[in-house]
């Protein structure tokens, strides 16, 4: 009896190729692993098909629920978005798939798991770092790393096998999807000057084409999570599910981002995020409302590591861990609804309301009801000023003007002609 291998399976070119190049190369008996983390794909079909091109097994989990309650929500509460751009769909659902894989691996006495990653990309790093944490022992294969294969060799390998070739492979683009949304490379996308076209969107309508009457939706959130949808109470999956629908019919979601990755690449990539940029942009519009200031400001650095630990690998991480805990205890107040206008490729924040909220309308109205002390500000600026005034006439009024200086330079007279 040969030994196992535990395939992360999506179906496409590659991994039907794998499943063949891992029984000749390396005599393994594939199982494939499908893992539905919300890509709207025909999984009995690909199942089959993974039978059909020699797999022993053929197994297809379905991981929605554990990949929104567990990666989706947290990277939401934390406000997780990769340099500003990116809210990190493929990067969180690699560290649930490395799980998977390794747990099918014990389960099924599979000595080794392998994925169809290259070896140009974020994925693989992802993938192993999180697999070899999580079980030592195994053996990890990368195919498409290893074979040295081009797509038409891949193409002709297929033939050859008699292994259907995708008619997605006639796409120049390399995409991958899950709930979190949508993502687009290769093709004319690599040149970075190119506007993408409008084939590589699936998700989105484009915002001249998006219909001409705006329209709002209300998000209410408990402690940090979304739980409503317009007022009715939804599960994460569905409610993902509806936004992105909702969002993506309005144009919203879209995102062209010049990105750094992890192996020193810089790549250009297209996202469709509708439900992703509309949660993130309610989510932070309620904590404008109920954090603090230094909290609002402490919780930005935290972001911007928990997003860079996600992009990076680096889930199974005791910073991690860490990061999780001050996230999680900065949501108790998150609680409220807000609304939102999507119109014509935009979403914005028209509206926000809380129990919990540090907005006070006797403090900021101009009306009558007007309850700050207006009194007591000459003090206050006396006591803020102190500083600067010292500065200001010891050591900045009269140096020397130039580049280095932020003091504004004397008006030249200006003589008047004539
Ligand atoms: N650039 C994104 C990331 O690194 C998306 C990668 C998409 N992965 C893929 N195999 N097509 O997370």
């Amino acid at each position: 009896m040969s030994d196992k291998v535990v395939l992360a399976y999506s179906g496409g070119l590659d991994t039907s190729v794998a499943i063949r190049w891992l029984k000749e190369k390396y005599n393994l008996d594939v199982i494939a692993l499908t893992i539905d983390v919300g890509n709207e794909r025909d999984f009995s079909a690909i199942q089959q098909k993974a039978l059909k091109v020699g797999a022993v097994k053929a197994l297809v989990a379905d991981a929605k629920e554990l990949f929104v309650n567990h990666f989706i929500f947290p990277a939401l509460q934390a406000d997780a978005i990769y340099e500003g751009q990116y809210p990190l769909a493929t990067a969180l659902s690699r560290p649930l798939m490395a799980k998977l894989l390794a747990d099918t691996a014990v389960e099924e006495g599979a000595s080794a798991v392998a994925h169809g990653c290259t070896g140009k990309g974020n994925d693989q790093v992802r993938f192993e770092v999180s697999i070899s944490a999580l079980s030592p022992t195994l053996k990890i294969i990368a195919p498409a790393r290893e074979w040295g294969m081009t797509r038409e060799q891949t193409i002709e390998y297929a033939q050859r096998y008699d292994i259907t070739v995708p008619a997605t492979t006639s796409s120049p683009y390399s995409i991958d999807e899950n709930l979190w949304g949508r993502s687009i490379e290769c093709g004319v996308l690599e040149d970075p000057w190119v506007e993408s076209p409008e084939e590589v969107f699936a998700w989105t309508t484009s915002a001249s084409e998006a219909p001409d009457i705006p329209e709002y939706v209300e998000i209410g959130f408990d402690k940090g999570i979304p739980v409503t949808f317009n007022g009715h109470k939804l599960d994460g999956v569905s409610l993902i599910q509806r936004l992105n629908e909702l969002a993506g019919r309005h144009g919203v979601g879209r995102i062209d981002h010049l990105e750094n990755r992890l192996v020193g690449i810089k790549s250009r990539e297209i996202y469709e995020a509708p439900a992703a940029i509309v949660l993130l942009q309610a989510h932070q519009a309620l904590e404008a409302m109920t954090l603090s200031k230094d909290q609002l400001r402490f919780k930005q650095k935290v972001a911007q590591e928990y997003a860079d630990l996600i992009y990076n690998g680096l889930w199974f991480t005791s910073l991690h861990q860490d990061l999780a805990a001050y996230v999680k205890s900065s949501q108790c107040y998150i609680t409220g609804t807000v609304r939102l206008k999507l119109f014509k490729g935009s979403s914005s924040v028209v509206g926000r309301k809380s129990p919990k909220s540090l907005y006070n309308y006797g403090l900021a109205t101009y009306d009558k009801g007007d309850e700050f002390d207006q009194s007591a500000s000459p003090g206050f600026i006396h006591i803020w000023g102190l500083p600067v005034r010292t500065q200001v006439q010891v050591q900045l009024l009269g140096k020397a003007e130039g580049p280095l200086s932020i003091m504004i330079p004397k008006r030249k007279k200006q003589r008047r002609k004539g």
